[in-house]
């Protein structure tokens, strides 16, 4: 038995997605920019799953963009916002997810655009009020990009909050929903934002396929350009299987969303119970275990132990899918950038995300738990 608890990092493709996908490789073929009759069915899937998506977020249609995951929305809306929009100055934080972060420098050396860091709190959170210095003092045109919820730690952040921030001082929002869509209801006709961007395999759909949505009030030029595809703003064949995954994850993640959130804050706090149980000098980074941080995420750091350093991968060899960073650097020596800047890290102990879904059980729960027995296990200490 294997307990998959990395779930931040992807989440299983649900069997009625590939389903939906597998129907679509099956019987569609045509292109969606070809005018005859299977192009015409191919771009009738592509539009009815942009209009079933826009629905769930509460945005336009043409508000979405489509494009190839997280990674691309980010760089799409930071480049966007320097080359179409005039933006001088991003503010970001050093906690967000790479994408981001090397988006922004990328921009801050290609374009000299100053990139300058919001401070956290030492409860993880952004600092709200530093946001609002920076601000303030500097009417340079702006780009906030902060994320919905972190990845690593699950801080969150009050989309509306920083929305309004935002318009009060004429800055450009965007925020990075990558663990939140799907999983958190979402109005974006009622949220001050300017971009928007989302990945179907963080809520069990494909991985390959997210889209970013763009305000339809701003115009903006392609990241990828080449066909006249989504209105110009990413050239390239529409991944329609891909599409239809999403907009079929979409769906689900929507219809049962209250019954899902219910399952894993219980499965969570089982874990951090038991945690707490087994090893009482354990915290949770970020106060990760609050009811007010992402649901799907668990960030723990453990006592001093002569296992620390191996931890990750002794979860693995205990049948435990577990990570020590975000996804990108899973099984990485370097560590997480996110404990860095938020001020958690300790290379005495080992901090572990665990991270869970709807297809999380108690069974999962149980062996992780018995891996930590394993693991951080009473050791003799030795006085020189
Ligand atoms: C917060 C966040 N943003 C962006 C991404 C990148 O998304 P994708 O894997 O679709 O490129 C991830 C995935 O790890 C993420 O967690």
């Amino acid at each position: 038995m294997y307990a998959y608890l990395d779930n931040a990092a992807t989440t299983p493709v649900a069997p009625e997605v590939a389903e939906a996908m597998m129907d679509v490789y099956r019987s569609v073929h045509g292109n969606p920019s070809s005018t005859h009759g299977p192009g015409r069915k191919a771009k009738a899937l592509v539009e009815t799953s942009r209009r079933a998506i826009a629905q769930h977020v509460g945005c336009s249609p043409r508000a979405i963009c489509f494009t190839s995951g997280g990674t691309e929305a980010d760089n799409h809306a930071i480049q966007a916002a320097v080359r179409s929009l005039g933006v001088r100055r991003i503010i970001t934080s050093a906690a967000e997810h790479s994408a981001v972060i090397k988006a922004s420098e990328h921009m801050g050396s290609q374009a000299s655009i100053e990139v300058v860091h919001v401070q956290h709190l030492s409860s993880g959170e952004v600092d709200l009020e530093h946001l609002e210095v920076l601000l303030a003092k500097d009417t340079t045109t702006t780009l906030v990009s902060l994320m919905h919820a972190n990845n690593e730690v699950g801080v969150m952040i009050d989309l509306a909050v920083v929305g309004k921030m935002c318009r009060t001082y004429g800055a450009y929002f965007h925020s990075d929903t990558v663990q939140t869509m799907g999983h958190y209801p979402l109005n974006l006709s009622e949220i001050d934002i300017d971009f928007v961007t989302c990945s179907a395999h963080k809520f069990h759909g494909p991985k390959g396929i997210g889209f970013l949505y763009i305000n339809p009030s701003l115009r903006i030029d392609g990241l990828i350009v080449g066909g006249g595809q989504e209105r110009t703003m990413r050239g390239g064949t529409e991944n329609v299987a891909g599409i239809v995954g999403l907009a079929k994850a979409m769906d689900m993640a929507f219809e049962h969303m209250e019954g899902h959130e219910n399952h894993v804050r219980r499965l969570k706090a089982s874990l951090a119970e038991g945690l707490k149980q087994r090893l009482p000098g354990l915290v949770f980074n970020a106060e990760s275990d609050r009811q007010d941080r992402l649901y799907t995420v668990l960030n723990v750091k453990f006592p001093p132990h002569p296992n620390s350093g191996l931890a990750i991968f002794l979860f693995d060899l205990e049948g435990v899918a577990a990570s020590g960073g975000s996804a990108c650097s899973s099984g990485a020596t370097l560590g997480s950038h996110v404990l860095r800047a938020l001020g958690y890290h300790d290379p005495a102990c080992a901090s572990v995300r665990f991270s869970f879904s709807r297809y999380t059980g108690d069974e999962d729960i149980a062996l992780a738990l018995e891996a930590v027995e394993k693991i951080f296990a009473p050791h003799e200490v030795t006085l020189k």
